[in-house]
């Protein structure tokens, strides 16, 4: 099916052309027909983004995520050889309009470390950290900074573990990072590192940064030795307070994958198996703690269904982002963030065809949510990479340069979004709160 097509308006109606001129002029944004729109970036002031109820905002503004994951940037960032490689990425994402870019503020105790032993810091590397800020803000991205991993990956919670077991304490296994009250001493001394710490480049400390959309408690955090969820919601209590008494200006996510657990039985069967259940999270409890501003989910049907794809997986995301964005605007009233989303090159019956329909499904049933006003916050692509850094690809690395396909979708979405993110400026007061405008312009297609 054709995606690029979907919503474009007919230019042959001239009605339909007289109120798309109306909107675009309201909206002040070029003609959706010049292929080589240019995002034309606001001279205003960078200012932080809030949360209003289920929405995302900027100055006043709406503010809807089309965003995208490197979770590499601070590595590469460390060695001049590659440090362009960052410069790179960000352009690439920018010429598609990508606004969002989520990605690593740790490296616990691996290779080219920032954190090299508790409390312990590479100060080259925090510079290379200071780097990746400056050159998103450069780009006018905003960076969606993770705090630490579930997975081994960049050290993560097994390698706090195991730092303390060096320090000899009795633990037994990586979920008493949770717990262990020394452990959860050593992960508030890296927050309040990086939250503390003053750009080199700009001399504004992160905290105060409008670059940072948010932080990130943990990336996909699972907590297996507690089914029930408690070990895992008592954590993410403590350090969304913690988080919070250090820096009250930035949103706060958990960064959880947003399967449903035992506090909500009936939405249970939304996740992609039994199994999903039983990890010791659960979507609505974990967004409901106190200074969580916005619900996190993932969507990984080849990973969690099966590495072969099918029509199965196509019906799980429909309805799996379908109630998340139901959830979180019913049950608790906040933006959610599909903060990875994504298909593996190596899966079964894989096809460049497939990917882009899969990647316009996701957009589509965002703008869906959009058009109402709704609480689907955005999405993130996993994962973009420059030229050069194919050695680096997990399957799931889109290279923009070499799809022309993807990178179509990717700036459409952009240019959708661009129009909702204008809605309501002091420009138009008269005119862009109306929804009926931007149905016309951006009619859904159901039949996807
Ligand atoms: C370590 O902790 C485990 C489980 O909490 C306990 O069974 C064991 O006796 C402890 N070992 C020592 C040496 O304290
Ligand atoms: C940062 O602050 C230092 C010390 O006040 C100053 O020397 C330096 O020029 C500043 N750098 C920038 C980029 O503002
Ligand atoms: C691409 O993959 C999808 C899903 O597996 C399949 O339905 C479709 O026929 C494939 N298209 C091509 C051109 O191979
Ligand atoms: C659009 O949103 C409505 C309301 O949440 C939902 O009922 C409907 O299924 C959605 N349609 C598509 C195509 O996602």
């Amino acid at each position: 099916m054709d995606i690029k097509g979907i919503g474009i308006i007919n230019f042959f109606n001239p009605l339909l052309l007289l109120m798309f001129f109306v909107v675009s002029i309201c909206a002040n944004i070029e003609m959706l027909d010049d292929i080589d729109y240019r995002y034309e970036l606001d001279d205003g002031e960078w200012e932080m983004v809030e949360r209003k109820g289920n929405q995302f905002m900027i100055g006043g503004q709406p503010f809807y995520v089309n965003g995208f994951n490197t979770y590499w940037l601070m590595m590469l960032a460390v060695d001049q050889s590659t440090r362009g490689k960052v410069t790179d990425v960000f352009q690439q994402a920018s010429s598609v309009g990508l606004s969002v870019c989520r990605t690593w503020a740790f490296n616990d105790g691996q290779w080219r470390a920032l954190q090299k032993s508790p409390s312990v810091y590479d100060e080259d590397v925090f510079k290379a950290l200071d780097f990746v800020v400056n050159e998103a803000r450069k780009h006018k991205i905003r960076l969606i900074l993770s705090l630490t991993n579930n997975w081994e990956a960049y050290g993560g919670k097994a390698q706090y573990v195991k730092w303390g077991k060096a320090a000899g304490l009795n633990l037994t296994s990586d979920d008493d990072f949770f717990t262990d009250p020394t452990i959860k001493g050593y992960y508030k001394t890296h927050v309040k590192t990086v939250l503390n710490r003053v750009n080199t480049f700009t001399n504004i400390s992160y905290k105060d940064d409008p670059t940072i959309f948010g932080w990130e408690l943990m990336n996909e955090p699972r907590c297996l030795s507690d089914p029930s969820g408690d070990k895992l919601q008592t954590w993410i209590q403590e350090m969304a307070f913690y988080v919070k008494s250090i820096d009250l200006k930035h949103l706060l996510g958990t960064g959880v994958e947003g399967f449903y657990g035992p506090s909500t039985q009936d939405r249970i069967q939304f996740n992609p198996n039994t199994f999903a259940g039983q990890v010791g999270t659960d979507f609505i409890k974990n967004h409901q703690v106190l200074g969580i501003d916005y619900a996190s989910a993932h969507i990984y049907p080849d990973a969690w269904l099966s590495n072969t794809i099918s029509q199965a997986h196509i019906q799980f995301v429909r309805s799996w982002m379908q109630s998340h964005i139901d959830d979180a605007e019913n049950v608790l009233n906040m933006p959610v963030v599909f903060g990875e989303f994504g298909v593996s090159a190596k899966d079964g019956n894989y096809n460049q065809t497939y990917r882009d329909m899969f990647i316009g499904m996701v957009y589509n049933t965002m703008l869906n949510s959009t058009k109402r006003g709704g609480s689907g916050g955005g999405c993130l692509l996993w994962q973009l990479f420059p030229q050069g850094t194919e050695y680096m690809d997990d399957g799931y690395s889109i290279v923009l340069s070499k799809t022309p396909t993807t990178a179509n979708i990717l700036s459409l979405q952009s240019r959708r979004l661009q129009l909702f993110n204008s809605r309501c400026t002091w420009r138009c007061h008269w005119g862009c709160k109306k929804k009926s405008d931007l149905d016309l312009v951006f009619p859904l297609d159901d039949t996807m």
